[in-house]
């Protein structure tokens, strides 16, 4: 059994507001909220040290108790829920299913017992549909739901997206820095070095996607593909840059003594130093770190990355997002607004999004106005047993994103059996008893505590009940 684990589990708002006799946030402002939900992260991670410790400052010594000596009977309610009415299909026997909103909520159960079908199927389609409808501002009839009778509470949410672990794009021209989104800031600051300027250099001549700047042997891919008949493709180093991507002249212009290539090849890690003063690349970098890839090389070509790094990076680049919500903190030093998404490196085919389902074409203005920080949308993210394949020190980075996208104010819905995931969460809501057509009933909910005192069957409940007992004893 893994677990143990986090030697400081997540305290959960809902079970300590329980105390407060059913509301959870009674008489508490957006800020407080938000502060406890960053704080309780603040236990299992430096996560925060660097803005929020300095926003919230002083405030964070309140409620201290760990979530497992709260008393009281959790609610979901405090934030609004999504309610699914009469989910019938495959087998379920029709379910009503509440998902709490700006929570992380574990569809839990045996092997077979509906978990996807709730989910993927009913949740996230019919969803998917809603907001299609709402987005286009049809009046007309209402789309029609698949597997259940109705479907409520729904309306706060504005975008639906699933985060799998399928690589991200099949094109080498995607990398993390480009995929995260920094890059282009990063092209901006060479753009505004005097050497540049003296030169005339916009910011595109910073591009390897690009024709202008890049070499133009290689096509800015630093490497060339030799056809070999009956063999597959071999990769060589491309002779003319000898691998650095861009021409003699691009790579004259140099920011502490780096030319634009030596970013390329700079470490996560490596490039948070480099990068100190600069907090729209810095943010970005940091998160990065933060979920354990500090690592990895920010020109890494992303159809190489693995499974579990494919899928940390597509859950940065969601939090990057939702860092203006903080404020307007997307201005740089000098003042200036990030750039909108029109601007940024013409969109490339297969780079990108495409492995995430994205409700309502992506690219649209929602999105920019996300990156630019006008508008915050609350994204409810689903993912179906994120932790495969994962070892369990990452399984524990992956809890940490997953938290700090809720304590943005979104909603993550997970389906997930592994134990340290589960008794992270916030909600749990278990499927059972059985796989099958003896299954498809909800065997228990609630925050882990409740579940863990359940005692209907829910193979869920019994284990987390040992589980979580183990962990108290530990401390
Ligand atoms: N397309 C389908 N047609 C018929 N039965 C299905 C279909 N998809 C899933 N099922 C059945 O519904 C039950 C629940 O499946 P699923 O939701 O995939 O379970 P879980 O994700 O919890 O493992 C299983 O018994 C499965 O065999
Ligand atoms: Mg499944
Ligand atoms: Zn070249």
């Amino acid at each position: 059994m893994t677990g143990r684990l986090l030697a400081e589990p997540l305290r959960h708002p809902i079970i300590r507001t329980g105390r407060t006799k059913g509301t959870i946030h009674t008489g508490k402002d957006e800020e407080t909220r938000r502060f406890e939900r960053i704080e309780r992260f603040d236990r299992i991670g430096k996560i925060n040290q660097s803005e929020d410790s300095k926003r919230f400052g002083s405030s964070r010594k309140t409620g201290r108790a760990g979530r497992l000596s709260s008393k009281g009977a959790g609610t979901a309610d405090g934030n609004g829920h999504i309610e699914i009415k009469g989910a019938r299909l495959h087998n379920l026997k029709g379910l009503n299913v509440r998902f709490p909103l700006e929570r992380l909520v574990c569809v839990s159960g045996v092997s077979g017992s509906g978990k996807s079908t709730l989910v993927q199927e009913v949740l996230f389609e019919n969803l998917h549909r809603l907001l299609q409808k709402s987005k286009k501002r049809t009046y007309g009839k209402d789309p029609v739901l698949i597997g259940c009778s109705g479907m409520s509470g729904w309306e706060r949410v504005q975008r639906v997206l699933e985060v799998n672990q399928t690589p991200i794009g099949k094109t080498p021209r995607s990398c993390p820095a480009t995929y995260v989104g920094f890059w282009d800031e990063v092209r901006r600051l060479f753009a505004r070095l005097p050497e540049a300027m003296m030169r005339g250099y916009g910011s595109s001549r910073f591009s390897f996607n690009v024709a202008g700047g890049r070499c133009e042997v290689c096509a800015g891919q630093g490497i060339k593909k030799i056809a070999m008949s009956f063999l597959p493709d071999v990769s060589v180093v491309c002779e003319a840059c000898d691998g650095k991507r861009f021409n003699q002249e691009t790579l004259a212009v140099c920011f502490k003594g780096r030319s634009i290539s030596d970013v390329l090849s700079m470490s996560v890690d490596e490039a948070v130093d480099f990068f100190a003063f600069h907090p729209t690349i810095h943010h970005p970098l940091r998160l990065l770190q933060d979920v354990g890839l500090g690592y990895l090389t920010l020109g890494q070509q992303s159809p190489t990355l693995s499974g579990g790094e494919a899928q940390r990076i597509k859950l940065v680049t969601e939090l990057a997002k939702t860092r203006w919500l903080n404020g307007p903190a997307l201005k740089t030093t000098r003042g200036e607004v990030a750039t909108p998404l029109s601007k940024r490196d013409p969109p490339l085919q297969g780079d990108g999004n495409e492995d995430t389902v994205i409700a309502g074409g992506e690219k649209d203005s929602k999105l920019a106005r996300a990156r630019t920080g006008s508008r915050y949308i609350h994204t409810l993210y689903v993912l179906d047993e994120p932790t495969i394949g994962l070892h369990m020190a990452d399984v524990e980075k992956l809890i940490r994103v997953l938290h700090r996208l809720v304590n943005a104010g979104n909603t993550v819905v997970i389906i997930e059996h592994n134990l340290d995931m589960i008794a992270e969460a916030d909600w749990i809501i278990d499927l059972g008893p059985e796989g099958g057509s003896r299954g498809g009933r909800i065997v228990a909910k609630g925050s882990p505590e409740i579940v863990a005192r359940t005692q209907n069957g829910s193979y869920t409940a019994e284990i987390l009940h040992h589980f979580l007992k183990e962990r108290t004893s530990h401390r």
